[in-house]
């Protein structure tokens, strides 16, 4: 093992810090010391900007600074800088990815080191974790950035490798960069873009080295959710990464989220507690079964709720297996559980106060805040990822925490996001993000969402892809 490898791998990132303020404000963890390259490695078409952008997502719900640095916009960004200096449009097709080219080689070493390079200056700059999304395919160009990234104190450079055999799965990455409007295709029909396509992969095929060095740290993932191989994986973030990676599938399967039926406390205005369901919250539950089965058909689907009544009473009359979980439980409000927001900002004005002035961080006196909630529902993320079809029968403030996970929502926006009671959320997962359908009922509930007082609430609108099913009666 090299002393450059070895040592960065002693200084691999631990836990975070989390700081407790006063009047109930926390402080974002502490995440300086994390700084972590995570170079990506595979032949085009093996789902490496998918996996890069996945990571991506689920680490900056968990609040660390991540950025992707893919070099194929690079290359592109700098061909039309080029383009419209010197007039003329630079060839990238297949023969520019050839190893025989020798000018095309040399280009495409610098791009792949000046990536790194304004990775490693953010890295500086305060990030945390960033994705070189290249091929890498090299031992060459991995030592490369092996060397440079040890120039650097504390930075730590972990490797992960995609293959991919499965013919099903390479014809879906092959049609899915063909057919989506891919720059480097945008001027040719799908048969000459394919093709092309295919002879660059034939290209990279014939230079490819799999990851053997043994100094190296790295993850190697095939066919996405079939197997995973750590190799010198050391430290907090790593381990993870690597947890995550092992979790992902690719299988077609829908997530559905719903809150419980309208609450006694709901009617009353009040918050938290264990109140059952209302009468309307009641026809709400009975009509559930229909909703959901004209969705999904025969296809297995599993039930989850929180250990709370109006969860439970919501899921009683759906056919399917159910599980309850503690981590879904509501959002602790401490002190605060069981009164209504005019009694809190009466009993507690600095309180309130400050939850309006920083929702996401604001901690219950006794309770909890939305970061303390995203903490405690990792292990439910984690658990949706290995899943199929499930359907999550929650609250408002833990489906705001999922939502903004699917979505990919900053943190200041998500204690606002509008999930209405009796309203099916449908998130379908695609290779980039999540097509998203919403089914009202049309039984009528009241609306507990507070916008966010005198500055301009980031609520956000419903995506332009939600459709409204059922209309609701008022
Ligand atoms: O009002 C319903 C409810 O689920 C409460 O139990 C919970 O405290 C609240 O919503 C969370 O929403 P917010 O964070 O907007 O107060
Ligand atoms: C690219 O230019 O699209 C690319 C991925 O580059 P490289 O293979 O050189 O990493």
């Amino acid at each position: 093992q090299s002393t450059a490898t070895s040592r960065l791998m002693s200084q691999a990132s631990t836990p975070p810090r989390s700081v407790v303020g006063i009047g109930g404000k926390v402080a974002r963890p502490d995440y300086s010391e994390a700084k972590i390259v995570l170079a990506m490695v595979g032949l085009p078409a093996r789902g490496k900007s998918y996996l890069s952008n996945k990571l991506m997502r689920y680490l900056k719900w968990l609040e660390y600074d991540v950025k992707v640095f893919n070099v194929g916009q690079l290359r592109r960004s700098r061909a039309r800088q080029r383009a419209l200096q010197s007039g003329k449009r630079e060839d990238h097709t297949a023969s520019y990815f050839s190893h025989g080219n020798v000018e095309a080689t040399k280009l495409r070493d610098e791009l792949a080191s000046d990536s790194l390079e304004m990775l490693i200056q953010w890295l500086k700059e305060g990030g945390n974790v960033g994705i070189h999304d290249a091929t890498n395919s090299t031992r060459e160009r991995r030592q490369k950035i092996v060397n440079r990234v040890s120039r650097e104190p504390g930075f730590v450079v972990i490797f992960l490798e995609s293959l991919c055999d499965d013919p099903a799965l390479l014809a879906a990455n092959i049609a899915l960069k063909v057919s989506s409007g891919d720059p480097d295709y945008k001027d040719m029909s799908r048969e000459e873009a394919k093709r092309d396509f295919e002879r660059r992969i034939r290209e990279y095929e014939a230079v490819y080295e799999t990851i053997t060095e043994p100094h190296l740290s790295y993850l190697r993932i095939k066919n996405v959710g079939s197997q995973v191989t750590l190799c010198h994986i050391h430290g907090y973030l790593q381990s993870r990464i690597a947890f995550y990676l092992m979790n992902l599938h690719l299988k077609p399967r829908s997530i559905f989220f719903s809150r419980h039926g309208e609450s006694q406390y709901n009617v009353e205005g009040k918050i938290g507690g264990d109140s059952a369901l209302s009468e309307r919250g009641q026809r709400y539950a009975k009509a559930m079964p229909a909703l959901i089965t004209d969705n999904i058909g025969d296809a297995p689907l599993t039930v989850w709720t929180s250990t709370l009544q109006r969860t439970i009473q919501t899921a009683q009359h759906l056919p399917y297996p159910k599980l309850t979980w503690k981590s879904l439980d509501e959002l602790d409000a401490g002190v605060c559980d069981g009164m209504t927001y005019e009694e809190i900002e009466q009993a507690y004005p600095e309180d309130f106060a400050n939850r309006d002035e920083d929702k996401f961080n604001y901690r219950y006196r006794g309770g909890e805040s939305y970061r303390d909630v995203v903490v405690r529902l990792e292990p439910v993320i984690m658990e949706l990822e290995r899943q199929e079809n499930i359907l999550i029968i929650g609250h408002q403030a833990i489906l705001r925490c999922l939502y903004a996970y699917f979505h990919d929502l900053p943190q200041a926006d998500l204690p606002y996001i509008k999930i209405p009671l009796h309203t099916v959320i449908k998130l379908t997962p695609k290779a980039y993000g999540c097509d998203e359908e919403r089914y009202t009922l049309p039984i009528g509930a009241v609306d507990t969402h507070r916008p966010k007082p005198k500055a301009a609430p980031p609520t956000l609108p419903v995506p332009s892809t939600a459709r409204q099913y059922y209309t609701k009666d008022t």
